[in-house]
């Protein structure tokens, strides 16, 4: 066996050769030991964001990063299987999908994060349940995934802890956004959940980390070929995100707005994208032969209450209210400043500005300014009006719950400015590209 040279892996890296899995694995595992330096960790993350990886090497950079700390192994009577969202605006989708594949048969251990940059994160939704437990530890975890089919909590310390360490160093490097490198990062984190299945949803648009569709595709082919690659199957649908998916943005107003969704009075585009997904899932799992047949399951268990029923016993198991589905108001405050932003004029919504209200929520303290900053869960906009709406002067474009006067103003601001109104409405198609191994 020969002797591993940080230095010379380094080398390798930089001038596009090929590093051994074993080399690759030895670095990783450095992390953790501290036999590799800060600085070399610097220069791996600058070397591979300038010269890019092969697939067989992304592959083995995400089982390493993957092996850096525990990998969950579970003993259940159904497939294993999550959903991961490169993370957009109104995009509370797990919170429905996690349920509705449990009420299916499926076994859903979902791991999620804080919101990033202008996107919002599930975890932080869920923060907003009084008493909800999003640091459970691992046996509550495993105990509820068990018996109740679906588990969401947040990142532990002991999942993929190479990525953290990583994670830091890009964006102190400015290499955070290498499709290998975001790859891994993303894939080491679902892979320890032990997953016999996972479906991507590839965000694509104006409020999307991928903002045009070579961009979404290229991301998309690179996260299903090495997840496949690492032995899980792995599938993903491009979806749109030129609006915000939900008629919410913002933490409690995304949990009340699946509530709603739950009794039946839903948004049609995250209805839309939550079935596909969904279905995807259930077709991974063997859980239907194909898509109609998944659809049709997936139909069923929201007619008839079975997933409302499961987001319901998981709140609850994860030390939430018994009763938060019947009497949300009890635990939702209301924000002090709720005020309708009316349109200044007639026409249609032809284009919405995503981004910025994924902005406006953290103006209004919704979102971190800082890693450590404390998130107001009550703000954010509801009623938020879909692109093709007509509206007529003094119609309302969305509401705004602030906790101060000034936000409001400042957020009504951006939101009145997210808003384009005109003759007609673009076609605006929701489920932009399926994407398998090999597309
Ligand atoms: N999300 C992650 O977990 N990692 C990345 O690199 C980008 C998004």
């Amino acid at each position: 066996m020969t002797t591993f040279l940080p230095q010379e892996f380094l080398r390798e890296i930089r001038d596009g050769e090929k590093p051994s899995a074993t080399d690759i694995k030895i670095f990783i595992d450095g992390i953790g030991s501290g036999d590799t330096s800060p600085a070399q960790i610097g220069a791996f993350a600058m070397a591979v964001y300038k010269t890019g990886l092969g697939k067989d090497e992304i592959v083995a950079l995400t089982k390493a990063m993957r092996d850096s700390g525990d990998v969950m192994q579970w003993d259940l009577p159904g497939p294993v299987l999550d959903k991961h969202s490169t993370g957009g605006v109104g995009d509370n989708v797990s919170l429905l999908l996690g349920p509705v594949v449990a009420a299916c048969g499926g076994y859903v251990p979902m791991i999620s994060g804080q919101g990033l940059g202008h996107t919002g994160g599930t975890l932080d939704k869920f923060s907003a349940i009084p008493g909800y437990d999003v640091n459970a530890d691992n046996d509550l975890f495993r105990k509820t995934v068990k018996d109740i089919g679906c588990a969401i909590i947040g990142q532990t310390a002991a999942l993929a802890p190479a990525d953290k360490v990583l994670y830091a160093t890009r964006s102190a490097t400015a290499t955070v956004d290498s499709v290998p490198l975001i790859t891994a990062s993303i894939l080491a984190k679902k892979l320890s959940e032990g997953l016999d299945g996972l479906v991507l949803d590839i965000k694509c648009g104006n409020g999307a980390m991928m903002t045009d569709l070579g961009q979404a595709k290229t991301l998309a082919r690179s996260l299903i070929n090495v997840a496949c690659g690492a032995g899980v199957k792995t599938s993903g649908l491009i979806t749109d995100m030129n609006q915000p998916l939900a008629s919410a943005a913002g933490n409690a107003l995304e949990v009340r707005n699946v509530i709603e969704h739950f009794r039946g009075k839903r948004d049609a585009r995250l209805h839309e994208v939550s079935c596909a997904l969904s279905a995807e899932m259930l077709v991974l799992g063997g859980l239907a032969d194909n898509i109609e047949e998944a659809r049709k399951k997936v139909d069923t268990v929201f007619t008839s209450g079975k997933a409302a029923e499961v987001f319901a016993s998981m709140v609850a198991a994860l030390g939430g209210p018994n009763d938060l589905m019947e009497s949300p108001d009890k635990y939702f405050p209301a924000a002090p400043f709720v005020t309708e932003i009316k349109a200044t004029k007639s026409g249609v919504v032809s284009a919405i500005d995503s981004r910025a209200i994924g902005m406006a929520v953290i103006v209004l303290g919704g979102g971190r300014k800082r890693p450590d900053d404390k998130i107001d869960t009550r703000v954010g906009f509801d009623q938020i009006a879909p692109i093709g709406t007509a509206l007529e002067k003094n119609d309302v474009l969305a509401r705004i719950h602030a906790s101060t006067n000034s936000h409001a103003k400042e957020a009504g601001e951006m939101l009145r400015g997210a808003y384009t109104l005109s003759g007609r409405a673009p076609e605006n198609p929701l489920i932009l590209k399926h994407m398998g191994m090999g597309d």
